[in-house]
């Protein structure tokens, strides 16, 4: 494959430095593509499906013969897949077997603020206090000679109502300073919305509709995950490389927790749930064959209309639903996923070898969804986001993250117009609201903007124009880069719904 199972130095697509594995790279095409265990509830009521996860330390086979020390939901990485049927809400139960404390998050989800998984509301570990010593003095949680406070904490409800609209949402860890190097570990799932009129249309379905997520990572020797020290007290230490807090990028390519894997398609349409749920690569996805994606969906949810793109940029905590139409291959084709990398180079992905013939009775209809415009009103409140660096520090507005402030005060249910600059290319995430993107530098918005989106990517130098609809739950919630580490380095605010 032209030995392009490694990527090395500096990424082109954003000038990022990869680290290099010390472990032996596995090879491509070998691995069987996991799918993500989908959970069963333990329980159900007339509205409500309630689940279980205990999120717990576990080895995974990653690299072959190697035994990679993981944190998973679940112990797996990518945790159990959560689906959410329409006029249900889904009460998630966690319980903290790791060692740390943790937060979790339903990410493009619309909860209430005390089951969003605020950074600072944490799910005690049950024993072990680990690194706590490290973490900042934070009002609500408990003293650590408290023994009691502490074992009541470890379990926590995680509510969420129906869900608006169908959508590829994902679940993940968003502590303090930490956030970062919980993913990398594992700690992050998929959460799949359905609604009526999603379920209404012949897209493909069951074992033809398949998540898939993109997260690189680097490895030592012995197989575990290989990720640089950013914690916060040692962002000034002598020999900690600044540009290590630009992001965490590895040279292997894991597609559900496998190294480049293989999966094997039917003659038929499938439908792809691409999530980037990379610490801060960004991909640019295409096709060997050439062939293009039909693009369904988006962040949070179907597309008013399919559209064709030759190739995909997505972003860390971006989605994009495909359908890739295998039909008109025969079998024993093989078909790579790619990322085009910006200096004209190709990497690799993932592959799907054409395995048997099927009939197939789904289509892609001109009509997905309504998506209606969000039009601010002339009197909508304007604001402007800085995304800015100082020092080893990310911030946004001229501050790191203060859980004691408020960079916007915003009306339940009301639609603002943020206008987000950046000196570096920065995915820009939202809780609890849907976006559209109005426009880039003036310009009309790109072929990767349509539809919902609760994280929009900003080119370096770019001023971006969002318009943003806030849903009706009140309370504090919190914007930031996905970019992990940046967000670890400060780049997150507050804002408030009243
Ligand atoms: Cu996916 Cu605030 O995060
Ligand atoms: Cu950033």
């Amino acid at each position: 494959n032209g030995g392009g199972s490694a990527l090395s130095g500096k990424d082109p697509n954003s000038g990022i430095q990869t680290l290099t594995s010390q472990a032996p790279m596995p090879p491509q095409f070998k691995a069987t593509l996991p799918i993500p265990q989908q959970l069963k509830p333990t329980r159900q009521t007339g509205d409500t499906d309630y689940y279980e996860i205990v999120q717990s330390a576990a080895t995974a086979e990653i690299l072959p013969g190697l035994k990679t020390p993981i944190w998973g939901y679940n112990g797996t990485f990518p945790g159990p897949t959560i689906v959410q049927n329409p006029n249900r809400n889904v009460v998630v139960t966690h319980h903290n077997n790791l060692p740390v404390p943790t937060v979790v998050h339903l990410h493009g989800g619309a909860v209430p603020h005390d089951s969003d998984g605020y950074p600072t509301d944490f799910v005690l570990p049950a024993a072990s206090y680990g690194d706590f010593s490290t973490m900042p003095a934070m009002g609500d949680m408990p003293a650590m000679s408290d023994p009691d406070a502490v074992t009541s904490r470890q379990t926590r409800d995680y509510s969420y109502p129906e869900q608006p609209r169908a959508a590829t949402l994902w679940y993940h860890d968003h502590r303090m300073d930490f956030t970062g190097a919980s993913v990398y570990r594992g700690l992050a799932g998929f959460h799949i919305a359905h609604d009526a009129e999603e379920q209404a249309l012949p897209l493909p379905q069951g074992a033809r509709d398949v998540p898939l997520m993109i997260a690189d990572r680097a490895f030592a020797a012995d197989g575990s995950f290989l990720y640089p020290a950013l914690d916060p007290t040692m962002r000034s230490t002598p020999g900690v490389d600044k540009d290590s807090g630009n992001g965490v990028m590895g040279d292997v390519i894991l597609v559900n927790g496998a190294p480049w894997p293989v999966f094997q398609v039917d003659t038929a349409r499938y439908r792809f749930r691409i999530l980037n749920a990379s610490n801060a690569r960004t991909y640019q996805l295409a096709l060997d064959d050439s062939s293009g994606f039909v693009q369904i969906g988006t962040d949070q949810g179907l597309l008013a209309a399919p559209q064709t793109l030759d190739s995909i940029a997505i972003s860390p905590a971006q989605r994009f639903d495909v359908v890739i139409d295998f039909s008109k291959h025969k079998v024993g084709d093989q078909i790579t996923l790619t990322n085009q990398l910006g200096d004209g180079s190709t990497a690799v992905v993932m592959r799907f070898q054409v395995a048997r013939t099927a009939t197939d009775t789904s289509s892609v209809p001109a009509t997905l969804s309504k998506v209606e415009a969000i039009t601010p009103g002339s009197s909508a409140q304007a604001r402007t986001m800085k995304f800015h660096r100082a020092g080893t520090d990310w911030e946004i507005n001229g501050r790191i993250f203060d859980p004691s402030y408020s960079e916007a005060d915003v009306r339940g249910g009301s639609t603002e117009v943020w206008t987000v600059t950046s000196d570096f290319h920065h995915p820009f995430h939202v809780h609890n609201c849907a976006m559209q993107v109005v426009s880039r530098d003036g310009q009309a918005p790109g072929p990767y903007d349509q539809g919902f989106k609760d994280t929009v990517f900003l080119n370096k130098g770019e001023k971006v124009q969002i318009a943003i609809r806030f849903s009706d739950y009140k309370g504090r919630y919190v914007f930031h880069c996905h970019n992990l580490e940046h967000e670890d380095m400060g780049m997150m605010a507050n804002f408030t719904i009243n």
